[in-house]
């Protein structure tokens, strides 16, 4: 079946060679009952990859079932996959199918099955090798015909060597291992995925749709995307709602990206469309400028809320600290001569316009609010677990307890 093709019925952004790649693998090995076993960051997108398989295999007029490995408590995981019968433990007060038995036929996708528990994962071996599997709390030996789709994060032979994925399974699992690259690996999808994103939201939330300006489209680029696809899409998410400018530029891009050192030092030294010299020393200084023009209108602020309010001192001090002093990439960093006095610039051009200044105080303001209301959002979404909340808001967990610090938000 046509790559292409697939990647319409199944809503796949992207056409690099790494993801091209994985789908081809995927198509030619869907019709097989052959173990397959997904590999891949959080977020690249696994998921997709076994509803690929299942849909272009001789069953999929058959049951299909996704099941969170990582999200059934250790206790329960034997029961629901393989069943139990009644009285076999405090609570099993009917005898009950597992998915092995309920999918006999179909597709069963183990997700996180790096999280699956030892005694588990002795089972799924027998069920693999022999399609034999015995319900918790019987001695009878049952048969089921069930493809296994396997997905984790993790490094699975790491776990093994830690001792806690067995060696056997693990073969067994990767008869057929696919890959899907990471975001940071496919960079030219970046901006594809952005636009349609984008455009998503804009539908949802009956805005007009974002757009990116060649520096922001930059940043955006060679971001590291730790949390991938899915962080790509809170980003998008968060600037369609809160960026007031449908015209995004780099300044405004920053203020929703994590703290990560990576993106201030990167970004145009590592554009891939650097043709020469003279483009790229220009790049660098326009850079250079762009930055300093950046901590200026920060430092101006400052200035203008201790003015405004003498006991914000310390926190405009805090700020200083986290973006404006941060936000230089070192001239020993950014491969140019060096430029004498660039830190000390600041102060000179504080005389600068107010008028200005105090527009962007305004704006700085309004985006802070938002911000803190998104935040506290998050953390009661997740019940107080700063691990989801980041994860859901498409920051580090870091630069959330920061902002938790800044905004003085109470857990
Ligand atoms: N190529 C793509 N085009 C458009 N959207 C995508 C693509 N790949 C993934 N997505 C979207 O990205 C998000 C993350 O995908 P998914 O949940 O499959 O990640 P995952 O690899 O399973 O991550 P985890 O290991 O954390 O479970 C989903 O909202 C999915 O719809
Ligand atoms: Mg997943």
């Amino acid at each position: 079946m046509d790559i292409q093709a697939i990647k319409n019925r199944f809503g796949i952004i992207g056409s690099s060679p790494a993801l091209n790649y994985a789908l081809q693998v995927a198509v030619q090995v869907a019709n097989t009952d052959l173990t397959v076993l997904i590999n891949g960051e959080s977020g690249v997108g696994k998921e997709v990859f076994s509803q690929i398989i299942h849909a272009l295999s001789a069953r999929k007029h058959n049951p299909f079932i996704a099941v969170n490995c990582g999200a059934i408590p250790e206790g329960t995981i034997d029961s629901e996959l393989f069943g139990h019968e009644k009285g076999s433990f405090t609570g099993a007060v009917d005898s009950r199918k597992g998915y092995f038995e309920t999918v006999n036929g179909g597709t069963i996708f183990l997700d996180e099955i790096g999280e699956m528990p030892m005694g588990t994962q002795a089972r799924l071996l027998r069920v693999l090798e022999t399609g034999e599997y015995i319900r918790v709390g019987s001695s009878k030996v049952q048969k089921t015909d069930v493809r296994v789709v396997a997905a984790t994060n993790r490094d699975l032979l790491e776990r093994t060597q830690q001792g806690k994925f067995r060696e056997d399974l693990y073969y067994r699992l990767n008869t057929v291992p696919i890959r899907v690259p990471a975001l940071r690996d496919r960079k030219e999808d970046i901006p594809l995925l952005f636009r349609k994103f984008s455009v998503d939201f804009s539908e949802k939330y009956k805005t007009p749709s974002i757009q990116l300006d060649e520096e922001a489209r930059n940043i955006l680029v060679n971001y590291p995307w730790r949390g991938n696809i899915r962080e790509l899409k809170n980003i998008a998410e968060q600037i369609s709602v809160l960026s007031s400018d449908k015209l995004v530029t780099a300044n405004d891009l920053k203020r929703f990206l994590p703290d990560q050192p990576e993106v201030n030092r990167l970004p145009m030294l590592a554009a891939p469309q650097q043709s020469n010299d003279f483009n790229s020393e220009r790049d660098i200084l326009y850079k250079l400028f762009f930055d300093m023009k950046k901590d200026v209108t920060e430092v101006k602020k400052m200035f203008f809320d201790i003015l405004q309010n003498p006991t914000m001192a310390h926190t405009a001090e805090y700020h200083a600290d986290n973006h404006v002093l941060h936000s230089y990439p070192a001239a020993s960093e950014m491969n140019t001569p060096a430029s004498p006095g660039l830190n000390n610039a600041q102060p000179i051009i504080l005389s600068d316009n107010k008028i200005d200044h105090h527009e962007e105080v305004e704006e700085t303001l309004s985006i802070a609010d938002k911000e803190k209301e998104l935040i506290v959002k998050a953390l009661k979404k997740h019940k107080g677990k700063r691990k989801d909340a980041a994860l859901d808001l498409g920051i580090s967990e870091r630069t959330l307890y920061r902002k938790l610090k800044e905004y003085n938000i109470a857990e």
